[in-house]
This record gives C-alpha cells, structure tokens and sequence, in this order.
C-alpha cells in the first residue's frame, strides 16, 4: 500500500465528532482544503464509507478506529485523536499498517492549573460547605476556618506540564510553593524541590496531585501519606482517580484531620450522563466534586484542534513523527532543493541495505538520511538531491518492492 505525493488540495481529510473548527482552519491555511466534517461519530459501516478515500482521519473519544475499519480504509495515511486518549485507536494494527496516530496530550493544561488555583482558594477559605449549607438554607457565616491563600504552603505532586503551571500561578497570590517529582525538576519561579513526598505532605497546607497513572502512583496517597499531613490539610486530585486511595481519604475526611478536597477524577466514573455517579465523597460538604473536567474548556478544545491539525500537516508536508504515540519519533527539517522519500517497512534483517542498494544502483546522491525503528516496524526518511520526477518516482518503485516493505510516499 503506497502513496506518491498529492497536491494538497486532493488529499481528503475527515473530520468526525465535531472536532473543534481550529482545526480546519489550520489545515485550510496550509492548502489542505479538501476536509470533510461530520458532527458526530459515525456507525461502522457508514465510517467505512466515509473513509474510503481519506488519507486522513480526525476524530475524538467516540468513533472506534478498529483493525476492521483500518483494514477498510485503503489510503489511510495517518489519524490524529483530537483529544487526550488514543484507547479508542487499535494503535498496533495502525502501526502495522505504517500509519502513526497523534493526539494532543498538553493542550489542556492551562485549564487544570486554572481550576486547581480556584479550588485552593475555595477549599482553604471554606467555601464548598458555606455553599452547600446554603443551598440547604443554613447561614454559616463564620470567619472560623476560613484562610487567605497568601503565605500558605502549597506542595504539588507531579512536577510536570500541569504541576509547573499551578506552581506559578500559586506563586502570583503570594503562596509558598514546594514540589516533589521522580524526576529531577527545573524549579520555576520561586518554588523549591522538596526533599521527599513525606517532608512534602508533612509541611503543606494544601496538597495538588498532578501525575501519570502507573503502577508506581496507584495509591500514593493512601492512608499512612493522609495521616502524616498536617490537620486540617486540603487534598486536591485532578489526575487520575486511583492515584489517591478513596476510602482512606473518606476516612481522614470523616475523622476532620484533611479539612476538605477537591475531585475531578474517581477510581469508577460513570460511562455517561445516563450512568449515576457513585462515591464516598458524595457525603462531604467540604469536597468539591467535578465529573473530570478540569482540561474542559473551549480555549483547550480550540487549542487541540490547532495542535492536532499542526501535528498531520507537518507529517503531511515533511515526514515528521514527533510525539506519535504508536510509531517511531522522527524529528525533520524542511527539505528545499531535495526529493524526500519516505519508507515504512517491517524491521527485519536487510532492508536498509537493499534500500541503500536501490540507491546506489540508481546513483543517486543522498543528501540526508534519518532512521528510527521500534521492535516491530522502521520508519527510513532519505532526502536526495533533486532529479527527474520520473527518477524518483523509478526509485519509489524499486524501493516498494523491498520485501518487508509496508508503505511508502515521495514528499518532491
Ligand atoms: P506530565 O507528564 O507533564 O507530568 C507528570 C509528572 O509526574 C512528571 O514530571 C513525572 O516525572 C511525574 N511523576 C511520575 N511518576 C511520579 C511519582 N511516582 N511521583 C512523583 N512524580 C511522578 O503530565 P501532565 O500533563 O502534567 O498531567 C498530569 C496528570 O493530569 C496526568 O495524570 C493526566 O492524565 C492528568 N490530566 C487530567 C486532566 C483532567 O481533565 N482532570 C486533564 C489533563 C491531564
């Protein structure tokens, strides 16, 4: 399965699930104005119809790209998940098949630190309890237990993309901001790495989670991390639902020594808005509960949208790979005055030097080659210095019949 390079204007690109129109724009702007939009996802059979001659699909958590479909999808050259998740993919088949998929995993960010910031304030001045005593028509108009922010210890867990960004905003309404990582962090702003999460919960008054579900932060914060913060401490969780043990922190709020939380994620979160949301912390006044939309926001929809689109056009136009979550990472320059053959294949013995046979044979002078393979599959991306368009296309065709070839496409 193979492509030659198109003029932008013919390669069609679909766009399900009312993907935001950023999205479109980008594309437009580059001279890909072939893109046809659905608003919603599509059922099997009608989505392998609409996909009959896309070379590009974009589409966001609902429609299920399976091997089925990939499999009918003859031009398919590359997907973009215009959204976080990439599970609703089958990403080894897509692989298999020479095609990488992108998402956008950092469009949000500014998002979570934003409603994390505002969930600070409301937990350590007391507010989800006065609200929801309100709503009950109880007045509890109280100073006690209500805190400025200013000078308190904030300690984030997960130094990353989000964690760095809550750290300064902290840090702009004057809090004293810690962090601990695995990793060995750049401190920004005025923020200092602490020596370990113990020393971390120990000190801070408020306590934000911002790391990756894995094995190793399933339960960081379980009952003996709780019992070592500080009383009255506050717990913030906008990761993911089991990195904090539920029943403890249901423990340690039942018992007043944390003083309040704020979840966006739940070890079990509802499949929809038909699903009920059950938890322990529904009984808790002084836990603010959001069904996980801290990175929910129109800007980080528009700025998915532009992000996404970046990432196929710059696979599109020059090869790139960067950041595809299934494929391996090339990063390209620009390739002015070349022809760029690109050249996916099975990793196995012997193909690059039948490849770079094929070029000798043609004498052709390479101008730049970069290669990156996983244990399944290698991606070649060799630059030549510019010929006969009929040259290349010859040299296409030999390299095509490499056995071990999966797909390949000429960039002039
Ligand atoms: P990131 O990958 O930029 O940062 C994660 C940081 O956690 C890294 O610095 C990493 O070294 C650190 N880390 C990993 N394991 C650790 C451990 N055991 N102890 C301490 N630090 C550890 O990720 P980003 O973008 O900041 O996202 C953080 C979390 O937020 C992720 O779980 C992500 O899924 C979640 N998220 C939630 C959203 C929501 O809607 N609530 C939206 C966006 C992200």
């Amino acid at each position: 399965m193979n492509t030659t390079s198109l003029a932008k204007n013919k390669i069609k690109i679909v766009l399900l699930e009312g993907v935001h129109p950023s999205a479109r724009e980008a594309l437009e702007r580059d001279g890909y104005t072939n893109v046809v939009t659905h608003p919603k996802s599509l059922p099997s059979e009608a989505l392998v119809s609409a996909l009959q001659a896309a070379y590009f699909v974009g589409i966001r958590s609902a429609t299920q790209l399976t091997a089925e479909v990939l499999d009918r999808a003859p031009k398919l050259i590359g997907i973009g998940c215009f959204c976080i998740g990439t599970n609703q993919v089958d990403l080894g088949f897509a692989r298999s098949r020479g095609i990488p998929v992108f998402n956008a995993p950092f469009s949000n960010t500014r998002s979570v630190a934003e409603l994390v910031l505002a969930e600070i304030i409301l937990l350590m001045r007391g507010i989800p309890e006065r609200n929801a005593a309100a709503h009950r028509g109880e007045w509890l108009k109280t100073a006690t237990g209500a805190r400025e922010v200013r000078g308190k210890k904030l300690g984030i867990v997960g130094y990353g993309h989000i964690g760095t960004q809550i750290g300064l905003l902290a840090e702009g309404v004057g809090m004293q901001v810690s962090y601990f990582d695995i990793e060995t962090k750049l401190a920004l702003g005025n923020a200092r790495a602490a020596p370990s999460l113990e020393k971390l919960l120990a000190e801070s008054d408020v306590v934000t989670l911002h790391v990756p579900e894995t094995p190793e932060t399933e339960g960081i914060i379980g009952a003996a991390q709780l019992a070592r913060m500080k009383p009255g401490a506050k717990v913030i969780n906008a990761s993911r639902g089991k990195v904090v043990d539920i029943d403890s922190l249901a423990a340690a709020l039942r018992s007043g020594h944390i003083g309040g939380a704020a979840l966006d994620v739940f070890p079990k979160e509802p499949k929809g808005a038909g699903d009920p949301f059950v938890s322990p912390m529904r009984e808790f006044d002084n836990v603010i509960l959001t069904p996980h939309v801290g990175g929910s926001t129109e800007e980080a929809q528009e700025n998915i949208g532009i992000e996404v689109a970046e990432k196929l056009i710059k696979y599109s136009n020059n090869g790139s790979t960067i950041t595809a979550v299934n494929f391996p990472q090339v990063s390209l320059p620009e390739h002015p005055g070349k022809h760029r053959l690109l050249h996916i294949h099975r990793n196995q013995p012997g193909v690059l030097s039948r490849i770079n046979a094929a070029f000798s044979r043609h004498d052709v002078n390479i101008a730049g080659q970069y290669l990156q393979t996983d244990p399944s599959i290698g991606y070649v991306v060799i630059d030549v210095e510019m010929q006969k368009v009929s040259a290349t296309k010859r040299l296409k065709g030999e390299l095509d019949e490499v056995a071990g070839t999966i797909r390949s496409r000429v960039l002039y």
